[in-house]
């Protein structure tokens, strides 16, 4: 079959992650016999550079016409100045914005390869397989009022958090359906004691345990959470929480699994594909960003843009096989001892380890795509 993939690799390391990502998804569709078309778009300081816009209309023309959008990174400290009249940033959020992609779900596993990878110790992170919902298009990231002005009496900011309770119900929807087809728990995650939108939050999240009791479901407050992450992560399944809560507990959370640059993220909405048996339209994104200081260096992971091609696969193209496949040669590729600069230098010190840069680890991963076999190499550990 052919599928239409929108690809907006951006800045910094994004377009040498996106690259590597589409180099899979070759691979994959040579396989399996898929055709995969990227239509590529300029997105954030590029776009800005281009053309004024960090979203321009022809970018986001080509993602409404697409079947799922796979995102490298955007940012950079070319366009970091605080007057500027737009921001990089503001193209990631307008397009999560307009394409109504309102639940965001960010998975974390620590791989038995990697245990050593992370600085907690094993005890603390064998076993961790959570995932994160986080609220994408509202919240405080969104709300209205948003905004700087001049006073006699010095500058002033506002920014707004403020939630329907239409909006919490349905990203702690997707929280609910994932949570049945995992081990059946929920933590609802807000800052109650506090804040009047974590209120209902909390009031919505209680109405649903209440219609949903065959998830287990527990209310924990964000900062208690984010002790909790690192004191006993194998204890959560699915975390649903607010917009800005959930950018913050994701960067935490991906110290468990060793490196922010193994680990992929997927933005959906309600919105489900033009193609037989197709699943949601989603964007398909790293949870790292532009990584300006190891740009152009050719030493990025590629392995979260590659994870997230895979999750594309699963969730928008219902590619399930083909997922499988692609994941089974990113962890065979792990298996072997191929390591980027970020998990060699977080303490790896296998002998088989072999640092590799951008492009090496992704050739180590179509490898294992193109010879199967060598994806069911049995785990060292
Ligand atoms: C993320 C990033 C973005 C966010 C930035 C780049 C706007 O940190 O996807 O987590 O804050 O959502
Ligand atoms: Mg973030």
């Amino acid at each position: 079959m052919n599928y239409a993939i929108a690809l907006m690799p951006g800045d910094g390391i994004g377009p040498e992650v996106a690259r590597e990502a589409v180099r899979a998804l070759d691979a994959i569709g040579r396989r399996f016999g898929h055709h995969f078309e990227f239509r590529e778009g300029l997105v954030g300081g590029a776009a800005i550079d281009a053309t004024g816009d960090a979203l321009p209309e022809e970018t986001l023309a080509i993602a409404k016409r697409a079947d799922a959008i796979l995102f490298g990174a955007v940012g950079g400290p070319k366009w970091d100045d605080p007057r500027a009249r737009t921001r990089p940033e503001a193209g990631l959020l307008a397009l999560r914005r307009s394409m109504g992609l309102f639940a965001n779900l960010r998975p974390v596993k620590v791989a038995p390869e990697l245990r050593d990878a992370s600085p907690l110790k094993s005890a603390v992170i064998d076993g961790v397989d959570l995932i994160v919902v986080r609220e994408l298009t509202g919240g405080l990231y969104f709300a209205e009022p948003k905004r700087r002005w001049d006073t006699s009496r010095g500058r002033r900011a506002v920014d707004t958090l403020k939630y329907s309770e239409q909006e919490i119900r349905r990203v702690l929807q997707v929280g609910f359906d994932l949570a049945r087809g995992r081990r059946g728990r929920l933590a609802s995650v807000d800052k109650a004691n506090v804040l009047a939108s974590s209120r209902l939050w909390r009031e919505v999240a209680q109405e649903m345990a209440e219609q949903n009791p065959d998830v287990t479901v527990s209310h924990i407050l964000v900062d208690a959470c984010a002790m909790m992450l690192l004191q006993r992560p194998m204890d959560f399944d699915v975390i649903v929480t607010e917009n800005m809560f959930g950018d913050i507990l994701t960067d935490e959370a991906s110290v468990l699994a060793g490196s922010m640059g193994l680990l992929p993220s997927a933005s959906l909405g309600t919105r489900r594909i033009r193609k037989r048996g197709g699943g949601l339209f989603g964007m398909y994104e790293p949870i790292h960003g532009s990584a300006p200081d190891i740009a152009g260096r050719g030493t990025a992971n590629p392995l979260a843009a590659i994870s997230s091609a895979a999750m594309m696969l699963r969730l928008s193209l219902n590619l399930t096989g083909e997922a499988d496949a692609l994941e089974a040669a990113i962890d065979a590729a792990l298996a072997a001892g191929y390591r980027t600069v970020d998990l060699a230098s977080a303490g790896i010190t296998e002998a088989s380890a072999r640092t590799v840069g951008t492009t090496d680890m992704a050739d180590a991963v179509i490898e294992r795509i193109e010879n199967p076999e060598r994806a069911r190499v049995p785990r060292p550990l």
